[in-house]
């Protein structure tokens, strides 16, 4: 089947290892990616040869992971990476995440904004209300509700964006025969005071090529959706299979309606994670690996495929490189609580071992493609022509050479099925996403 419609790609950039735990030790990987900005550079640059609309920083305020032995999960810092990433990129999109619990929305606005400006239109903002305690812990705060998070995530987009448009379009006039820098009639304050923000304005940033930065939204529940439907221009959600992705789009394009919106001008992004390699065998050879490098994990993992099936496994009462012994199998079935789980009973049904039945990754956060560049192809024409998604957040398993063979591979093929653009549509990062300019709040 061809489509007229093409998907979007983001490129998830994690703390410049990949998303495997355990990335950061494998040949080939600057074990010190994370402190080294020229790995996120890198990773940009492959992801714009592949036309990618844009690159992805998640973020949460925390030490994320037991660094022991894992590396960390977040960058030092998205908008410093991002800056590095605009001065060496010329047309992908930059979509860092920020939360509206922990920051200032005028910080929030300065801070996108003068990205935006300098990357001349290229800037996303994720906004999400970071429930996690540790993260309210580092300001020394309460975890507060979701309906106050949710509150306040109202008022802070409102405010950011007010102060985006608060220097109208023809404000900077630069005349500099008649000496005027900038027409200050053309700059406003916008005076607005909510129960837990404020701001005056206006801010000191003229509008960039595509007038202000994007708003993305991630989060949960039916708050999540009306935020998402209120302002948002893409969602980045974490769906396990094809129905519940189709379920979640409907939903944040009914939003979109109550509020007012054209259902296409916001776009669901699933994550998914890849592990590439010449033969299926080849990627879970790598998946493997992977995991034999993060060994003192392995006991949880089993313990955690146990529970999604209903079974007690251990790794002191079995060997994992057995298949789960036959008598227990009958008493296996998939836990309702986790979208993951009739995956992980079908492959233990199918006989494989247990290092094989976590290789292929069913106890990943995202879903896990490990296979040939067609295999992973397949999967996203699936979902795609399924309509279950707009796009992808594909996540490297291991950055440094997964990124370039998801390109020199996996994009060829979408391009060949006529699924995926073959160049940048325009300059800024809402031309290339399809979604109409703003100004000012909507
Ligand atoms: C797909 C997805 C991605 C998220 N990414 C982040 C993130 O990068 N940083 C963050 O602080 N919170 C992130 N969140 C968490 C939300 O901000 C929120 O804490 C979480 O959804 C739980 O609360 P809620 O269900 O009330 O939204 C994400 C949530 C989802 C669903």
């Amino acid at each position: 089947m061809k489509t007229e419609k093409k998907m979007q790609l983001a490129l998830q950039l994690v703390s410049g290892y990949g998303v495997e735990s355990s990335a950061w030790r494998m040949p080939g990987t600057d074990p010190a990616a994370y402190t080294n900005t020229d790995s996120y550079v890198e990773m940009a640059k492959m992801a714009e040869k592949g036309k990618f609309q844009m690159v992805f920083i998640a973020d949460t305020p925390v030490l994320g992971g037991d660094l022991r032995r894992q590396s960390p999960t977040f960058p030092m810092d998205p908008m410093l990476a991002l800056m590095a990433v605009a001065r060496e990129t010329e047309r992908i999109g930059l979509v860092a995440t920020l939360s509206t619990t922990f920051n200032y929305p005028y910080n929030l606005a300065r801070q996108f904004k003068a990205l935006d400006v300098i990357s001349h239109g290229r800037v996303g903002w994720n906004a999400v209300t970071t429930s996690n305690p540790a993260a309210a812990a580092n300001f020394g705060a309460q975890p507060l509700s979701r309906k106050e998070r949710y509150a306040m995530a109202h008022e802070s987009i409102q405010i950011v964006q007010a102060l985006w448009g608060s220097w109208e379009e023809g404000a900077w006039t630069l005349d500099v025969e008649g000496g005027q820098f900038a027409d200050m009639d053309k700059i406003k304050p916008i005076n607005l005071q909510g129960h837990y923000h404020g701001s005056r304005g206006p801010l000191a940033i003229p509008p960039s090529e595509q007038g202000q930065p994007v708003i993305f939204q991630a989060g949960g529940g039916y708050e999540g959706l009306e935020l998402a439907g209120s302002y948002a221009s893409g969602v980045y959600a974490n769906p396990y299979d094809i129905e519940s992705a189709r379920e979640q789009r409907q939903a944040i394009r009914q939003s979109a309606v109550r509020f007012g919106r054209n259902p296409d001008d916001i776009k669901l992004i699933a994550g998914f994670i890849f592990s590439i390699g010449s033969t299926e065998e080849e990627a879970l050879d790598r998946r493997r690996q992977l995991m034999s490098l993060a060994s003192d994990e392995i006991p949880d993992r089993v313990r955690y495929l146990g529970a999604m099936i209903g079974l007690a496994l251990s790794v002191d009462a079995m060997d994992i490189n057995e298949p789960i012994p036959t008598e227990m199998l009958k008493r296996a079935y998939p836990s309702p609580q986790d979208p993951r789980s009739p995956r992980a009973l079908e492959l233990a049904l199918k006989g494989l071992s247990i290092r094989d039945i976590l290789a292929h990754g069913v106890i990943n956060y995202h879903p896990v493609v490990a296979g040939t560049p067609t295999q992973v192809a397949d999967f996203m024409e699936e979902w795609f022509l399924a309509e279950a998604v707009d796009g992808f957040s594909v996540v490297p398993d291991i950055a440094f050479d997964g990124v370039e063979d998801f390109v020199n591979l996996v994009v060829p093929i979408l391009q060949e099925r006529g699924l995926y653009h073959e160049d940048y549509e325009g300059e800024t990062l809402r031309e290339h996403m399809g979604v109409p300019y703003q100004y000012g709040p909507l």
